[in-house]
């Protein structure tokens, strides 16, 4: 029985998809028009606000920088900025900018209104990131051209454009970059029921049938993230498909969560790992990042980007300036008692 179950969550754990399979399914279930974007209200009306506006002017939108964890629809955002704007998007990421060439051939070549769309802005190196100041400031590009004495500098105007930044980490930007967007949005953790029907959404999009109860279970489970919504669709889809079930119902679901190691609370086995490191080997911090990442075996960033952000919001975490901290309900979901003297020690121990 045991080893049965334990073959069938082997199975299950293959039809999680990796990374370019992460990325076919993320612009298969991309909204394309902002009416279609769920949730992230206030951001949304303001953009309107700034779009019909900027249309108004024939000018293009002010340079946009859209900051918030992994998977919450940066990307999908600047893809519908340039659609409702009726402009053409020009896609690429700080690591991929090595030379400011690469950033001057890519301006060069925009046309009047194009967007153009800087994926892990906060990884641009310094001599790129220069180049940029004049670009998005004068529409202009200031190069140096040759070396030594007879070196020269030549302005070359280039056509007036968006640039649209997306970054996890806006506190790893420069302050001069930062402060040259004029629209800077953070985008939020999604609500339940916008979760429901994110999640609603895709299974229509991937022509499945679920039932309520099932969506609503995906939707709790997800990390209040799309991308992990989406994720888990396409591993119940797959579920259901080999068995020949028509409907996804709850049970459905309760497979694909139990294989993929995902709790009531959303978590993964990482996120566990954490709080357990955190609680049982440092009795509840404060300990510091790289120390919790030497443990797992995990980059740092990893940890900050990925696992963090949503640790904290459901308050199993506490950052502090000594390092990071478990709180009460860390205690009370790893069934640990609290240790002596933590009371009034940790966040949430004491009610206010
Ligand atoms: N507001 C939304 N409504 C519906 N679906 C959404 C929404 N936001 C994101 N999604 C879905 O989640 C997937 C992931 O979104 P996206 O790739 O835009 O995230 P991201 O913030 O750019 O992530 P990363 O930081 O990893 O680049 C999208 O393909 C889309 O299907
Ligand atoms: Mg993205």
């Amino acid at each position: 029985m045991t080893v049965q179950r334990t073959q069938r969550a082997a199975t299950l754990v293959e039809t999680s998809p990796g990374p370019a399979d992460t990325a076919a399914i993320d612009s298969a279930l991309r909204p394309r028009v902002l009416s279609e974007y769920i949730g992230q209200r206030k951001i949304k009306s303001h953009l309107l606000m700034h779009i019909d506006a900027a249309k108004a002017r024939s000018e293009p939108l002010g340079h946009t920088l859209l900051h918030g964890p992994p998977g919450l629809g940066k990307t999908t955002l600047a893809c519908i900025l340039a659609r409702e704007m009726g402009a053409q998007i020009r896609t690429t990421s700080g690591p991929a900018l090595e030379k400011p060439g690469d950033l001057a051939s890519i301006l060069s070549n925009l046309h009047q209104g194009d967007v153009l769309f800087i994926d892990e802005i906060h990884r641009l190196r310094p001599v790129v990131e220069e180049m940029l100041y004049g670009a998005m400031e004068e529409y202009a590009l200031n190069l140096v051209i040759g070396k030594g004495p007879t070196a020269r500098s030549m302005r070359i105007n280039i056509k007036p454009f968006t640039l649209v930044g997306a970054t996890t980490k806006a506190g790893a930007m420069s302050a001069p970059l930062r402060d040259r967007f004029i629209n800077q949005f953070r985008l939020a953790f999604y609500e339940l029921g916008e979760m429901e029907r994110i999640v609603e959404r895709s299974a229509g999009l991937l022509e499945v049938s679920m039932d309520k109860d099932a969506a609503h279970r995906i939707a709790l489970s997800s990390r209040a993230t799309p991308r992990v919504g989406n994720r888990l669709v396409r591993g119940v889809r797959d579920f259901v498909q080999v068995r020949g079930i028509t409907t996804i119902d709850l049970s459905a679901v309760e497979s694909i969560l139990h294989a993929f190691e995902i709790d009531e609370d959303g978590l993964d086995a990482v996120d566990r790992t954490i709080l357990t490191a955190i609680v049982d080997t440092f009795q509840g911090g404060p300990v510091g990042l790289s120390t919790i990442a030497a443990i797992l075996a995990e980059e740092e960033e990893t940890i900050e980007d990925v696992h963090e952000p949503y640790l904290l919001q459901q308050g199993f975490l506490q950052r502090t300036p000594k390092g990071r901290m478990a709180t009460k309900k860390t205690y009370e979901k790893l069934g640990r008692q609290l240790p002596e003297g933590a009371q009034g020690r940790l966040f949430g121990s004491i009610d206010l």
